[in-house]
């Protein structure tokens, strides 16, 4: 998966007259604070140019973790989303993911810090008509009301920067802007999971339904000590590869996402959540069910099963019972 080219060139245009390692300092001192002090409502960057950094550095990988998400969510959604709202837009990955799959009319992002709104505002106005036309909201989603609705209402790698006790009111809010689906995604860790985790029971009990990536609206059945990710690989450019001193030309991006859907829906029968296991005529795969969580082995005799089973990777769904 690659970023759009628009969108890749207009983000390296914002670093030009900078060192690189001035650059390289500013991604070291993003990486560090995001890793040690996100979770408690703190301000993480502020500056222009750390904005920029951002965008560089992190908006490949929640790009590819929002396009897989909504993926995913659209495969069952039965409806039209030709709105959205973008929550903690930062530099604007969720909505550029969301317009390269959507016939979007309408776009809405509400953020809190003015560098990270400048920077997600220069982006989108290289972008197609509506993301140059999208409405940018300067608002802090723990203390204010979300007024703004959308069909399609996205959240990602917000809420875990949020601490605990202000996630509810948040979550009431975004679900009552949603007028179709809210999506969340977060970093595929214990701590994204445990927001997501908590999100679901909470939103099921308002109602809601899920329609990705569960099988099922029942208690999760994964240990508390476990969590369900998936992983997408996702392009490095030269400047990326520079500011994280990597080797690869690509990187696997871990993210955890939940699709909730105002209206009763179909969903996966079941959805692989570990890398399958591929062995000389058979494959062994660990799903989720309707029913239960259980390991499988899919074999040669399955005939189409084994061939869509072989080409499937985590993440995605697969009609076994
Ligand atoms: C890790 S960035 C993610 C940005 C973007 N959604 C993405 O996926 O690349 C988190 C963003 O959420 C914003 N944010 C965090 N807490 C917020 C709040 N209470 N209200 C509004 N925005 C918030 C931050 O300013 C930051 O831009």
């Amino acid at each position: 998966m690659d970023l759009p080219i628009e969108l890749k060139s207009a983000s390296e245009k914002l670093v030009v007259g900078y060192k690189q390692a001035q650059l390289k300092k500013i991604a070291q001192d993003l990486s560090d604070r995001y890793r040690n002090e996100s979770g408690v409502g703190k301000v993480l960057l502020s500056k222009d140019i750390e904005a920029a950094v951002y965008a560089l550095v992190r908006m490949p990988a929640t790009y590819g973790a929002v396009s897989d998400a909504l993926k995913y969510a659209l495969e069952y959604f039965d409806g039209s989303i030709s709105t959205l709202l973008d929550v903690g837009a930062g530099s604007g990955a969720a909505t550029w993911a969301a317009s390269n799959q959507l016939e979007l009319e309408r776009i809405t992002c509400i953020e809190r810090e003015g560098a990270m709104r400048r920077v997600g505002e220069t982006l989108m106005k290289e972008g197609n008509r509506v993301l140059a036309n999208a409405r940018w909201i300067s608002s802090d989603l723990t203390t204010t009301k979300v007024t703004n609705s959308a069909d399609l209402v996205v959240s990602s790698y917000v809420m875990n920067e949020m601490a605990k006790k202000d996630r509810q009111f948040v979550l009431d809010s975004l679900w009552n802007s949603a007028e179709k689906m809210l999506l969340i995604v977060e970093p595929g860790t214990p701590a994204g999971f445990s927001v997501l985790r908590d999100s679901r029971e909470y939103l099921l009990s308002k109602g809601a339904h899920i329609v990705a990536p569960c099988p099922h609206e029942s208690v999760c059945r994964l240990s508390e000590n476990d969590w369900c990710h998936f992983t997408c690989r996702v392009q490095r450019s030269r400047i990326h590869k520079m500011l994280k001193d990597a080797d690869v030309p690509y990187e696997d991006e871990k993210y955890s996402y939940m699709a909730f859907v105002k209206q009763e829906c179909n969903r996966a029968r079941a959805r692989i959540l570990r890398h399958p296991y591929i062995d000389k005529g058979q494959i062994g795969l660990e799903i989720c069910t309707q029913n239960d969580n259980r390991s499988t082995v899919v074999r040669k005799k399955d005939g189409k099963l084994f061939k869509v089973a072989r080409k499937a990777k985590h993440g995605d769904s697969i009609e076994i019972e």
